[in-house]
């Protein structure tokens, strides 16, 4: 696998495999990469298209009061899994390359960001959306894969790409979990032995709360069960909440598929997790 650093060289290599015709496949990361992310990689690979891997700890997509400062970076570890992986490319950006001075743009996705993570993470899918853009056209990639782990991302994704024309199949991948169903997250290091244990309860309340709605219990005295769940195991809970799995608005008709998404912290790590509702 071969490291760019240099749009003009990541242009270079990336122009000679289209010169041959492969199909270019890009799966945008932050590092600290785990089997969560190795899955976007297998799912990206096929006969004829050559992967490219991004890493770039984006700093436009975390708040001020956020991990930017402490989030792992692990360039040596992430490169012999990607290669292990069967990636044909790592594109690692510096900074001044991403955003040089003078920087200006914005992105911004109405609807889709204003609920949940978007609202508990202000200019959060904001900068998101700048860079993903960004990778986007850099690359000139024919699809791109992203996991549903971060679901309300997915769906901003898929809507600007819509909006703005963008010639690229956006592929969403199943959510990597533990043995015990905790989602593989490059923030669970984050965690002590005792924190770890506790965190089972996530996916747990969620199961029960997506079988409870789904076979059709009220809502609300579902989406409150998980919460106190939640409490009880000893979580802040920032949301619980169920949305329209396309649009992500809140009180989604039941008649379709709707997602149920939460986000809660266990000491100082912010977890999230997500579940389908099928439509009853
Ligand atoms: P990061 O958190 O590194 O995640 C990169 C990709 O891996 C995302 O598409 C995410 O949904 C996916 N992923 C993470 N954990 C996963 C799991 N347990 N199962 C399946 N997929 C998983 O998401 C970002 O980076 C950034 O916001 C990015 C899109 C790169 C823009 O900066």
């Amino acid at each position: 696998m071969r490291t760019v650093r240099d749009l003009t060289d990541l242009r270079a290599v990336l122009g000679e495999w289209r010169a041959e015709g492969a199909r270019i496949a890009l799966v945008p990361t932050m590092g600290a990469l785990h089997a969560g992310h190795m899955a976007l990689v297998e799912a990206a690979r096929r006969p004829g298209t050559k992967v490219v891997a991004s890493i770039f700890v984006n700093p436009k997509q975390f708040g001020p009061n956020e991990d930017l400062g402490r989030y792992p970076r692990r360039e040596a570890a992430d490169t012999r899994l990607l290669t292990e992986a069967g990636c044909d490319l790592l594109w690692l950006p510096p900074v001044e390359v991403m955003y040089p001075a003078g920087f200006a743009t914005n992105i911004s996705v109405a609807g889709v960001s204003d609920h949940f993570d978007g609202a508990a993470r202000p200019g959060h899918f904001d900068g998101v959306a700048t860079v993903v853009t960004k990778l986007f056209n850099q690359t000139r990639a024919d699809a791109a894969y992203f996991g549903e782990k971060d679901y309300q991302q997915l769906a901003v994704i898929r809507r600007f790409v819509a909006d703005l024309d963008i010639d690229i199949e956006v592929v969403g991948v199943p959510t990597q979990r533990d043995d015990d169903g905790l989602a593989l997250s490059s923030r669970n290091i984050y965690l002590d032995e005792g924190e770890r244990a506790k965190t089972v309860a996530l996916p747990r309340a969620l199961g029960i709360a997506a079988r409870a709605i789904t076979k059709g219990d009220d809502p609300a005295a579902a989406l409150a069960d998980a919460t106190a769940t939640l409490m009880g195991a000893g979580f802040e809970v920032d949301y619980v909440a169920l949305a329209d799995a396309e649009t992500l608005a809140p009180d989604p008709a039941a008649d379709r598929p709707r997602r149920l998404l939460a986000a809660a912290r266990m000491g100082q790590t912010r977890l999230i997790d997500n579940i389908a509702i099928e439509p009853n």
